[in-house]
């Protein structure tokens, strides 16, 4: 009888957008930066998943991003999908960068799952912040 139980990690992956399932196994820009201008880290505070972004800035815009991800897939797609989302952008540009936008823009993600792109969200404006703090720009 298991062979006819419904799949719990078909049901999860069925849930999710083509283009997170794409950066879900597809990754960008995943790893790290030598000295970066900016760097931050922190834990996901619904499920304490965490990430790390670090951050090259070039006349005030974001000229390259790596990030380090322990989490869930929609951790890692949003993590990949914002690193190539925000390339080019001002650091006005990341200060308002929010979950809802990255989740929007990745095709949604289910309900139990929307927190997931906070991470991205956070750690790249802390990581602005930090160029802020070491530049001050
Ligand atoms: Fe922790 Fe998704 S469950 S970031």
């Amino acid at each position: 009888m298991t062979g006819t139980r419904p799949n719990p990690n078909n049901r999860e992956v069925a849930a999710y957008s083509d283009l997170v399932m794409e950066h879900f196994q597809n990754p960008r820009n995943a790893g790290e930066l030598v000295e970066p201008d900016g760097e931050a880290s922190k834990a996901n505070p619904v499920c304490g998943d965490r990430m790390r972004v670090m951050i090259r800035v070039d006349a005030g815009r974001i000229a390259e991003v790596r990030w380090q991800t322990r989490g869930c897939p929609p951790a890692i797609a949003t993590s990949s999908f914002a690193s190539e989302m925000v390339q080019g952008w001002t650091l006005e540009d990341v200060d308002s960068l929010t979950r809802e936008r990255i989740a929007d823009a990745i095709g949604g993600l289910p309900g139990d799952k929307v927190h997931c792109s906070v991470l991205a969200a956070d750690v790249l404006r802390a990581a602005v912040a930090d160029f802020r703090r070491k530049s001050g720009a």
